[in-house]
């Protein structure tokens, strides 16, 4: 097996290292959602030594991830789990932060809201998760080029489509979580940064 190659992660990865340096600053083990190849989890670890990096996908990718770890060998990744967020099974315990890139639009609304309550349950109290990705607000897209995208989006599935970061905050804040940052990054992408309220330590 060849390993998986996303040239949209090799596009984007300055871009979000950016903004993690200083996001993911103070966390030390970050749960990944999503990884997708691999290839986002390879950049960061190596470029945020002082974190852990777990990558999660669903079944079908993590062979792939495996290749891209195995091939870094770097301490700070370990292999893989399972997760499909619309199960709402979790890996045990709990996290510092969380990331994810380019998952929300490909997910239906409802795992993209489930991923948000799932981040409340695993996040440390004051804990953060960075979410990168096209995103609308108030019903209202930010580019002609994203309007296409989520046309593109719903041809092919018709579940999946550009998110509302005005639903997103609200059902977030019904959860425990506070959209507190909101970077504007590269070809009309966003990273949103939540925060999990001190008050909702589990
Ligand atoms: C466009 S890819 C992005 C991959 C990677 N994060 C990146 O930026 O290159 C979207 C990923 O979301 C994952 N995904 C879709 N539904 C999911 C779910 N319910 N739970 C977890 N991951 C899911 C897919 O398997 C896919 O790898």
């Amino acid at each position: 097996m060849q390993k998986p190659y996303a040239e949209s992660a090799e596009q984007n990865k300055d871009a979000i290292l950016e903004i993690l340096r200083q996001e993911f600053e103070s966390c030390y083990e970050v749960l990944e959602i999503g990884s997708g190849t691999g290839q986002h989890a390879v950049y960061f670890a190596r470029h945020l030594p002082h974190v852990r990096w777990q990558t999660s996908e669903l079944e079908a990718h993590l062979s792939g991830i495996r290749l891209w770890l195995e091939e870094a060998a770097l301490d700070n990744l370990p292999p893989p789990v399972l997760l499909d967020v619309g199960t709402g099974q979790w890996p045990a315990g709990q996290t510092d932060a969380l990331f994810s890139a380019n998952t929300a639009h490909i997910m239906s609304e409802a795992n993209a809201l489930q991923m948000l309550s799932g981040a409340a349950d695993i996040l440390k109290s004051n804990g953060r998760f960075c979410l990168y990705g096209p995103f609308r607000y108030d019903g209202q897209h930010t580019s002609e080029s994203n309007i296409r995208f989520d046309a593109w989006l719903k041809a092919r599935d018709p579940q999946s489509g550009v998110r509302d970061v005005t639903r997103l905050a609200a059902y977030g804040a019904s959860v425990g979580l506070t959209l507190v940052r909101d970077h504007a990054m590269p070809a009309n992408n966003r990273i949103l940064v939540w925060e999990k309220s001190a008050e909702q330590t589990g």
